[in-house]
């Protein structure tokens, strides 16, 4: 492939034209992500090396451990935003609640929240294999200049502007969307730059890969393992192939390239599922439908839920269209699933 040179700064200040609003505040939000990115990078890089590795010796709002690098990444990004007062406000999977943002004379004239997963797949740290960053951005729905209300965090998918995912891979990529396409740039670790490097990304419409937790096979509900059942069938293309990596941002990245199917469903350990919908589902199902994929929670348009909770977990069923798509008519044999979210059903 001929080598690129347009920088992820060039790129953006290209496409600002695709906003209706040129006051410049989407180019600084995302020149920002751009920036925390390559510091978490820089320490993830080198985490074997310092006392980073292992856990921060905290439990997070959703019981989770954290690790040191969960906590570094987070506090980063936090930063990142706040110092350069570009939102109005952020939550985050390591904070109990969402943050505002004030500015430095009590207002703040900014119209964008993100929200964000500041290192996904944090259990891989310790062993050197990939982890990510995903982050998610809405306009707010409070008027500018107030304080932003959990409402302007409780959207349908449907609404983000903007979302993305770092992955600290063998190479160090930014991917995003800003709902025209999605593209994929690489560090040049020498330089400090992005480089657009897989312009106009693409799931394949199949694939033969299926990515999920088999681990908790007998917990899954009847559907999924009617589904996993057909994936190892002898017959035509298939048995698939079974990858997975344990880092989301990962398991994405790599399906989306090939061709695959990534699921973490509903199971009797974790009734809603285990990711979370606002840091998690939302952002890549964005990045997903824009690159001709889908993602579902087994029965509808995951960008269609209105989440109720910050924290919100729900089943996932992420990547190329047509798996996606036979993945739901397996899951459709058994429509009581769909009522994981009702307290009363068990
Ligand atoms: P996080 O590190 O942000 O908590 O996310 C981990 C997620 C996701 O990245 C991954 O696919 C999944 O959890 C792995 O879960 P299991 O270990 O249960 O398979
Ligand atoms: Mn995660
Ligand atoms: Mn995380």
């Amino acid at each position: 492939m001929k080598h690129s040179t347009v920088t992820l700064g060039e790129y953006i200040i290209d496409n600002q034209k695709h906003y209706k609003s040129t006051s410049g505040e989407f180019s600084r939000l995302i020149s920002s992500i751009k920036l925390a990115a390559k510091i978490v990078n820089h320490k993830v890089n080198k985490a074997g090396l310092s006392n980073i590795l292992g856990a921060a010796g905290d439990i997070n709002i959703q019981g989770e451990a954290q690790q040191k690098l969960d906590v570094y990444a987070n506090d980063i990004f936090m930063q990142t935003l706040v110092n350069r007062e570009i939102v109005c406000g952020i939550a985050s999977e390591e904070e109990d609640d969402f943050v505002t943002i004030k500015g430095k004379h009590q207002t703040n004239e900014n119209k964008y929240v993100v929200l964000i997963d500041p290192l996904d797949g944090s259990s891989n740290i310790d062993v050197n294999v990939s982890v990510g960053t995903i982050f998610s951005v809405y306009r707010r729905i409070t008027p500018i200049g107030t304080p932003v209300d959990k409402m302007d965090f409780l959207q349908r998918g449907s609404q983000q502007v903007c979302a993305g995912y770092v992955v600290y891979g063998t190479s160090t990529m930014l991917v995003y969307t800003s709902g025209h396409g999605v593209n994929g740039f690489t560090l040049n670790p020498a330089i400090g730059s992005f480089y657009l490097s897989h312009p106009d990304m693409k799931f394949p419409e199949t694939g033969n890969i299926y990515s999920i937790n088999e681990g908790n096979y007998v917990h899954f509900p009847q559907g999924v393992k009617d589904y996993l059942k057909y994936c190892q069938e002898e017959v035509d293309e298939r048995p698939y192939t079974s990858r997975y990596i344990g880092s989301l941002v990962s398991d994405f990245h790599r399906n989306m390239i090939k061709g695959g199917i990534y699921m973490y469903p509903t199971s009797t350990k974790s009734p809603k599922g285990k990711l979370r919908i606002l840091y998690e589902c939302n952002p890549m199902a964005f990045l997903a439908e824009q690159a001709g994929g889908k993602a579902s929670d087994g029965y509808m348009r995951i960008m269609d839920i209105k989440p109720t909770e910050l924290h919100q977990r729900v089943p996932f069923f992420c990547g190329s269209i047509r798996m996606v798509e036979k993945a739901e008519t397996f899951m459709a044999q058994y429509p009581e699933g769909a009522n994981y979210n009702d307290e009363e059903v068990e």
